[in-house]
């Protein structure tokens, strides 16, 4: 019997075709709407492998059951949507997507970072709407992004690239990461500091951790006060890492002046968010590593990664824990 992969959300054919040959390849046929979770743990029992969402929840209920399942490869560099320790105890190998979605992501970092400094998505909607009646000296002026400090949380692949681009603006680079970069120093010049010393120095401060215990709400109500009250927030890391009420209020009340965010404790959000209400916000759908080659590289490593795993070999981007 042909072993089952499951893919969670339609994919280009070309990306799968390979799986194709060699498995039983079943895939959710709704580009935007996900797989309902029953039908997903349905699945999973009869499956060898799964190609998924980050939006898709793997968690030990639905790895208890799943009695053939080898390999769990998730379409996202984050993998905090898989019960990882239960993957492992079963002997599931888990993957993700690192690497070939750095510079987009680092990319698309930027883009959110330059958009909130300069105002660019207001400023937009602004002639749009038809108000712009005249030039005028200080017409939705931003702040300057070229020789401010840029302040990285979470300094892997992504965070190190981002940092490559802020070099490219000259802007003095602070991070702060659960280890010390020594490549990062030696080349882009960053200079490590404490979490709490990186919010008080910083006029960025970029979010790029992977969520985890020790990163859950880590930007708390005080984390945003120690910010200077010109600085801008962008997170393009994980929802859950920041205490979003506390951002709210820190953005109401001028501890800060402005966030750019591409992620959300609670995705997608709806239009009346709180966050929303906000001008000083610029909010995207969780876009980070969303070109097109960029998602088509995605799904073929996937593939790879399953394909490699059911023909009992070590997965290229296995998920170390
Ligand atoms: C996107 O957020 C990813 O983890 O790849
Ligand atoms: C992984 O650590 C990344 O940031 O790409």
């Amino acid at each position: 019997m042909k072993d089952r992969v499951y893919i969670t959300r339609k994919l280009p054919e070309e990306t799968i075709s390979g799986l194709k040959e060699h498995y039983h390849v079943e895939m959710w046929d709704k580009e935007d709407i996900p797989v309902p979770a029953e039908v997903l743990r349905e699945k999973a029992k009869e499956a060898s492998a799964l190609l998924t969402m980050l939006s898709d929840s793997i968690d030990g209920d639905l790895l208890a059951e799943a009695h053939r399942l080898k390999v769990v490869a998730n379409l996202a560099v984050g993998y905090d949507n898989i019960d990882v320790k239960a993957a492992a105890e079963k002997g599931i190998t888990v993957a993700n997507t690192p690497d070939v979605l750095t510079d987009t992501t680092a990319d698309l970092t930027f883009a959110l970072l330059m958009a909130a400094a300069r105002r660019i998505t207001e400023s937009a909607e602004y002639v749009k709407e038809g108000k712009w009646k005249s030039w005028s000296p200080l017409l939705l002026a931003g702040q300057d992004i070229h020789h401010k400090t840029i302040g990285i949380v979470g300094m892997g692949n992504i965070g190190q690239a981002v940092a490559k681009r802020a070099k490219g603006f000259d802007m003095n680079i602070l991070y702060h990461n659960r280890s010390r970069r020594p490549e990062a120093e030696e080349k882009l010049g960053a200079v490590y500091a404490s979490f709490e010393e990186l919010c008080e120095q910083s006029d960025y401060v970029v979010c790029l951790a992977p969520l985890n215990e020790s990163t859950k709400n880590l930007f708390t109500e005080e984390a945003f006060r120690r910010m200077k009250n010109s600085a801008i927030f962008i997170n393009a890391g994980r929802g859950a890492i920041v205490d979003e009420d506390a951002l709210y209020r820190a953005l109401l009340d001028g501890e800060i002046s402005g966030a750019g965010l591409d992620v959300f404790v609670k995705e997608p959000i709806g239009k009346d968010h709180p966050l929303l209400s906000l001008s000083n916000v610029v909010a995207l759908p969780h876009i980070g590593s969303s070109s097109t080659e960029t998602r088509m590289e995605m799904a073929r490593l996937c593939a790879e990664n399953i394909n490699l795993v059911l023909s009992g070999k070590q997965a290229k981007t296995p998920v170390h824990i």
